[in-house]
């Protein structure tokens, strides 16, 4: 038998490095996908169309050599240790619509997917929670990424044409409709993004200080008390809690605003974002400014800023109209000035993780 799944990339359009921080995001799918094909076998055998490159292995600790392979190896070493059994080998096939490292959570579709689509063939009977859960206990324990939970939790439970808002504390969530929202378009600066190398988790080392320091969640934190411990804070910490406790309230601003279709605000909110992020956070880079502001000065553009980890990665655009012609000229200039490209898509909003029907 051979079981298809689809498993998307996910946007955030608010709420960046507040879900580690026990505050809220507002993710949602994309209709950009990770294919899963699972044929059953005697052997785990994992290939990935995408790098042309193929991998077995055996599901215990051990780490592959191809970092790759241990999205997929540690998805199914943490499914193991979760219903505590073992799970029968597979033949799995990757290919991708989804870019690799773009900042749209390639990584946590990929794990989704693949305990997604063995917990739906084995009838193991986790819910969609559950399967985020494991997704991303894998990522932070076997792939070594400290993530929060707003990727895994958008893969597993987006719904088309809407926003989900996440209080990362809880784990609580509920839908935002986005029927009627301007035009998404994804920028994708070319330059890779890469969690596991240290500038994440150093931010959230940074972020845990902040709470140590001040005694309180950031929920509760306000500008007036890290304004009074800002000494004992130190200027990095000092900055990146500010960043959280105004992103926290963002997020809250920016359902008002989706409510009230006040598409102005919706995009001077993401503006905020952007500078909190490259002035407070300090995540952003010299290619992904070049491009913001250019696409923020464009008239049909409501705003833009980068989205997910940082350090590259890719752009969400909120704009009036279609503006493929004005991203061409600024991609000429942007060649000129870093020598490299910047790729750009239209996206729809769509559903979680799901399975394809064949026939
Ligand atoms: C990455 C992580 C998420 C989140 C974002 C920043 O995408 O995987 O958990 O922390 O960065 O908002």
């Amino acid at each position: 038998m051979t079981y298809v799944f689809k498993s998307p990339g996910r946007i955030n359009l608010i709420g960046e490095h507040t879900d580690y921080n026990g505050g809220y995001v507002l993710p949602a799918a994309i209709d950009k996908y990770t294919y899963l094909t699972f044929e059953e076998s005697d052997h785990f055998d994992v290939y990935t169309k995408d790098l042309n490159k193929s991998v077995e292995f055996s599901i215990d600790e051990r780490k592959e050599k191809d970092t790759w392979a241990n999205y997929v190896k540690g998805a199914i070493f943490h499914l193991t240790k979760y219903v505590k059994k073992t799970i029968k080998p597979f033949k799995i096939e990757i290919n991708s619509t989804l870019p690799i490292g773009a900042g749209l959570s390639s990584s946590a579709s990929l794990m989704v997917g693949i305990i997604y689509g063995i917990s739906k063939i084995e009838r193991l009977n986790l819910d969609r929670e559950r399967i985020a859960e494991i997704a991303h206990e894998a990522e932070n324990e076997f792939v070594g990424v400290s993530c929060g939970i707003m990727d895994q939790y958008a893969v597993a439970l987006a719904k088309k044409d809407s926003f989900i808002l996440i209080d990362a504390a809880d784990g609580h969530y509920e839908y935002v409709s986005a029927i009627g929202f301007p035009k998404i378009t994804i920028v994708d600066s070319g330059v890779k993004h890469e969690l596991t190398s240290g500038g994440y988790n150093m931010r959230r080392n940074e972020c845990a200080r902040a709470i140590e320091i001040t005694g309180k969640q950031f929920k509760e934190m306000t500008n007036s008390l890290i304004d009074s411990k800002r000494k004992a804070l130190g200027e990095n910490s000092y900055k990146r809690a500010k960043h959280v406790i105004e992103e926290n309230q963002r997020v809250l601003d920016m359902i008002t605003a989706i409510e009230n279709k006040d598409w102005e605000k919706v995009g001077w909110l993401v503006k905020k974002s952007h500078e909190s992020l490259k002035n407070l956070f300090e995540i952003s880079t010299d290619e992904i400014d070049f491009l913001v502001d250019r696409i923020n000065a464009l008239e049909d553009v409501y705003g833009a800023r980068m989205i997910g980890g940082g350090f590259g990665g890719s752009i969400i655009v909120i704009s009036k109209s279609d503006i493929k012609m004005q991203l061409k000229e600024i991609n000429d200039a942007y060649k000129r000035q870093f020598g490299i490209e910047m790729k750009s898509y239209p996206v729809k909003l769509s559903s979680g993780v799901r399975k394809i029907n064949l026939f």
